[in-house]
């Protein structure tokens, strides 16, 4: 036997073990060469054939050479599978305990917010819903409502004109006339919706604002009814301990008329730019329908009474939500509605 047979062996399998790039070829090597039946275990076959003192010697080499292989599959081994972990640690560095990102929810922003609610109140009293269009004549806005024709308190509203005759809505007030042309009393309607006024904006004005509007009307409809209809809804939607008052009014289409007044949460009453300094915000006007109004929209006013409001919704939400600047509504700004 010669003895270079197992230099040739050792060099061949640090050759092997060198290329090896997966633990399995490396189990593959290592039966290959220390196998019950590998490589090395042959040379042991030849060693028991073998006269002494060649024989103890060959036997050292040979044990050297197990030794060896051992040695060097067992630091590959090391390599390969450190980088395994490596490679594994890469691929699944998603930390499960991290809370995953909140998703961007909508919001609904608080004018619609209070539109619901007060439509909530006055449904749960038997009130049904409908709407109006924002581009008006003057016909409907003005005429039909009892405002005299040239009379100041058309410049009142401060209108936004289209053309001659067409205008943006100045309130939802038309709609009243719109819906009695169309339908018989008694009923009982509101009519959310947006409105426009070329007016100087502050804290509390703004050019285009929210209404809601209420009518009804019936044989025998009173000022009492309006009363006990307008102090119900304002304590569903504020509360049942909210502070209010009554005041007369003036508005051509009813008579007599009436505002009510919410007392300003902002200052609790002592007065504040929000509320003027009144220490109460005007939060809607109301009154008896005028019969002038009934006839405009076809109805005989000795068969018919009725009572109609129109609450401002942004005053509502400015109270409710506790908002000191009417124009936030209208910014978009998602610091404000995503609080909402
Ligand atoms: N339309 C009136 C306004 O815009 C409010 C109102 C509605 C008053 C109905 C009386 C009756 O100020």
């Amino acid at each position: 036997m010669d003895f270079s047979k197992v230099e040739k062996i050792k060099e061949q399998a640090a050759r092997d073990i060198l290329e090896a790039k997966t633990t399995s070829s490396l189990k593959e090597i290592f039966n290959r060469y220390l196998g019950k039946k590998g490589i090395v275990a042959k040379q042991f076959f030849y060693l028991k054939k073998m006269p002494q003192p060649k024989r103890s010697e060959f036997g050292k080499q040979l044990n050297e050479l197990k030794k060896s292989i051992e040695k060097r599959i067992k630091e590959k081994s090391r390599i390969i599978e450190g980088k395994d972990s490596r490679e594994k640690r890469k691929i699944h560095k998603i930390d499960v305990s991290i809370p995953s990102k909140k998703p961007q929810l909508g919001h609904i922003h608080p004018l619609t917010k209070i539109i619901r609610e007060t439509q909530d109140a006055f449904v749960g009293m038997g009130f049904s819903v409908e709407e109006g269009p924002e581009i008006e004549t003057e016909h409907y806005n003005f005429s039909s409502l009892n405002f005299p024709v040239d009379h100041p308190s058309r410049d009142a509203h401060d209108t936004f004109y289209l053309k001659k005759d067409t205008i943006l809505r100045t309130h939802t007030s038309p709609v009243q006339v719109r819906y009695m042309e169309k339908h018989n009393p008694p009923f009982r309607i509101i009519v959310p919706g947006r409105v426009f006024r070329h007016e100087a904006t502050d804290s509390s004005h703004e050019i285009q604002f929210y209404q809601l509007e209420g009518l009804m009307v019936g044989k025998d409809i009173s000022l009492a009814n309006l009363k006990g209809v307008l102090e119900e809804a304002i304590k569903r939607v504020f509360g049942k301990k909210t502070v209010f008052r009554w005041r007369p009014g003036y508005f051509p289409f009813v008579e007599p008329g009436v505002e009510i007044d919410i007392a300003c949460p902002i200052c609790g009453g002592k007065g504040c730019s929000t509320c003027k300094n009144t220490g109460w915000i005007e939060v809607l006007g109301a009154g008896m329908v005028h019969p002038n109004v009934f006839k405009a929209a076809g109805y005989n006013p000795k068969n018919w009474q009725g009572f109609a409001f129109g609450f401002g919704i942004d005053r509502l939400a400015m109270i409710k939500y506790r908002i000191s600047d009417i124009r936030m509504f209208y910014l978009s700004d998602m610091r404000f509605l995503s609080q909402f």
